[in-house]
């Protein structure tokens, strides 16, 4: 094996048969290196994952040690001190009553396991006319079948329509794109609008929840709700009894400045699902949060909650999430985010809001997204044709800066966002390096890529 590997290369189903991968070797910190020496930056923990950095050893001894104390154990057989400490240190600073923790391996898998819930918990209410699910468009909830179902991604869903489930869309407030301004305000009420017409539409005694993203994850590059969007959210919801499901999956466990974005949010969810930084990229980890009182009535009710898998609550996955907390807690890296985040939207918007090829930059935290156009005036996208996302994401590789990007989010078909989101850890130094390399990058290729805009 070389130091890339292209298929038909090899025995792995590497996803795009068209681009040759490097061979990863390690990592430190904010860096990774592979078998040809070659250092990168990674400027979005891969896909928002690795929020304490590369070989943590803090994170790497609490697995260890549940490795050799018992790796896995089934969850219908056992508990373990692991999970009975993480689902503590969750519950306890979690938004509202939040107090019973369910952990599995994906978000993906978390996002069925709580629409589940909240299907049961209406049938063992005693009101099985309750079971449509609202979400938001763009948005992104994982790519198994329902969950994709309720992703606001057109493209992903390309060739699985026959195989998806109907969900009711609303649109996801996106302060660059709002149909209604100023978005404090008349934007505000629009969205609060069409939740309120969607009610009216479908009738509440259908509806059983309503699942989003407290801050919009890759789809939008971080944007967020107005001021006061969630808690009159919040108000219809309970008024129609509707649970309310956060997807803090990426915007969660500190990426937003604090361990919960919905903190900011001022409302308190029914269900929250957690997933990426909360492992931090050391083993498959995701919760399921929610409330003892929803919880009583399905143990009162059918008697357990029919959703079970071969690694729910297992113990050395549950290790990673609790060594990435405690290392979280111990170090205040959460506290100290707040001000590199700053810095890094900072040094965003300074070496970027003039650049010709970017409408926006925007985010929250150590979350950041900058939305690519091709006439900053009208707000027109570049042509999908020209594949912006996809060789800006080709010289930023070369030039040794890891970023995600995302595309479609204006039409499903059009918009090119490049998001980043580094370790929590990481220093101003380090982000200097990071934002020099990605201007670096962006000026390589738009020398080139602008005669295309012409
Ligand atoms: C907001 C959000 N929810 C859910 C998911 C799905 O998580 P996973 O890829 O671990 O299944 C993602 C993944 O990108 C996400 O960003």
């Amino acid at each position: 094996m070389g130091d890339h590997v292209k298929y038909p290369e090899g025995h792995v189903l590497l996803r795009k048969f068209h681009e040759a991968l490097p061979v990863i070797d390690r990592g430190e910190g904010i860096y990774l290196f592979d078998t040809s020496g070659k250092r990168y930056i990674d400027g979005s923990c891969g896909a928002l994952v690795t929020s304490v950095g590369y070989s943590n050893k803090e994170v790497v001894d609490v697995i260890t040690q549940q490795l050799a104390k018992v790796p896995y154990v089934n969850g219908n057989h056992f508990t373990s001190r692991a999970c009975e400490d993480l689902a503590t240190l969750l519950c306890d600073r979690a938004p509202g009553r939040l107090d019973r923790a369910f952990f599995l391996s994906s978000g993906s898998e978390a996002i069925e396991a709580a629409i589940k819930f909240a299907r049961q918990y209406f049938v063992d209410l005693g009101e099985p006319s309750k079971y449509k699910v609202i979400a938001r468009t763009p948005g992104y909830h994982g790519n198994t079948l329902f969950a994709l179902s309720a992703s606001g991604r057109p493209r992903y869903k390309k060739f699985f329509g026959p195989l998806l489930h109907d969900v009711v869309m609303l649109q996801t407030p996106y302060e660059y794109r709002a149909p209604v301004e100023p978005y404090e305000g008349a934007g505000e009420d629009f969205y609060i609008r069409q939740l309120e017409d969607t009610i009216a539409r479908e009738g509440a005694s259908t509806v059983a929840c309503i699942l989003l993203e407290t801050v919009s994850g890759t789809s939008t590059g971080g944007s967020c709700a107005p001021k006061s969007y969630f808690r009159r959210l919040q108000k219809l919801c309970r008024e129609h009894k509707i649970l309310m499901i956060a997807d803090e999956v990426l915007c969660g466990v500190g990426r937003t400045g604090t361990f919960y974005a919905a903190e900011q949010e001022f409302f308190e969810p029914d269900l929250m699902i957690l997933g990426k930084g909360l492992n931090g990229g050391y083993a498959p980890l995701s919760a399921l949060l929610t409330r003892t009182d929803l919880v009583d009535v399905i143990a009162k009710g059918s008697g357990s909650f029919m959703h079970a898998q071969t690694y729910i609550n297992t113990p050395s996955s549950v290790a990673a999430g609790l060594g990435v907390v405690q290392f979280l807690d111990r170090h205040r890296i959460i506290e100290k985010s707040r001000e590199t985040g700053a810095y890094f939207l900072s040094e965003l918007k300074r070496r970027f809001e003039k650049h010709p090829v970017v409408g926006h930059v925007g985010g929250r935290g150590l979350l950041a997204g900058l939305e690519l156009v091709k006439d900053k005036r009208s707000k027109a996208p570049i042509p999908r044709s020209l594949k912006a996302s996809e060789t800006l994401g080709r010289v930023l590789m070369d030039k040794g800066l890891v970023s995600w990007f995302n595309t479609g989010q204006i039409d499903g078909t059009e918009g090119d966002i490049l998001v980043l989101g580094p370790p929590l850890t990481i220093t101003k130094t380090e982000i200097d390096e990071l934002v020099g390399l990605l201007e670096e990058g962006v000026n390589t290729w738009f020398a080139s890529f602008s005669k295309n805009l012409i």
